[in-house]
């Protein structure tokens, strides 16, 4: 595996996704939810969530492509599959593994809105403020974290890493030359 150092343990995400379901619970209560997981790095944070959630759940995904390489987003985005066919009337919760420019997620919500949902919310597991050029708020967030290249917990780096139980910075060595 990459070279790492460990940001947040298995434990602190359980502790953090338990309090995420206890918001949710309180604020949705009994109204059936549709969660859109945008692929693939949001799999595994909507997987814990959703088991923790008392209220009917319908799951969704979508994947978007973004152009340019390495780690930074082109900020040019386009969907690429979804099956988030219909959400008329349906209170929805978008959920992402980061937020980084924001770029994605104001696509996904311009896109998701079209759809007419009765409510829309985002629930992001890590945010990264600095890097933001959209401005965006999420609903829900599990962390704030500095402007690090993350892995674990469904977050890769060139597609490996995301078996990783906790999430861990990668070492600059493993993408520097
Ligand atoms: C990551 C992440 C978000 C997006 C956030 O996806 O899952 O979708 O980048 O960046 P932004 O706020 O700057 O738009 P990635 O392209 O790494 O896809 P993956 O989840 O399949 O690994």
């Amino acid at each position: 595996m990459y070279k790492h150092k460990v940001l947040i343990t298995e434990q602190e995400i359980a502790r953090r996704v338990e309090e995420i379901a206890g918001e949710m619970n309180k604020q949705y209560g009994e109204k059936t939810l549709d969660m859109v997981c945008v692929l693939k790095g949001a799999t595994i944070f909507m997987s814990d969530l959703i088991r923790k959630l008392q209220m009917p759940v319908r799951i969704h995904f979508v994947q978007v492509s973004t152009y340019g390489t390495g780690s930074e987003s082109s900020g040019t985005v386009s969907l690429h599959f979804s099956t988030a066919a219909d959400l008329l009337d349906r209170d929805v919760v978008l959920i992402e593994d980061i937020l980084d420019t924001g770029i994605t997620l104001d696509y996904l919500l311009k896109h998701l809105k079209e759809k007419k949902p009765r409510s829309i919310q985002v629930c992001v597991l890590l945010d990264k403020p600095t890097k933001r050029k959209v401005n965006l708020q999420p609903h829900f967030r599990g962390f704030e974290i500095p402007d690090e290249f993350v892995i674990g917990y469904g977050l890769d780096y060139q597609e490996l890493g995301r078996n990783l139980r906790f999430i861990a910075a990668l070492d600059p060595s493993e993408y520097k030359p």
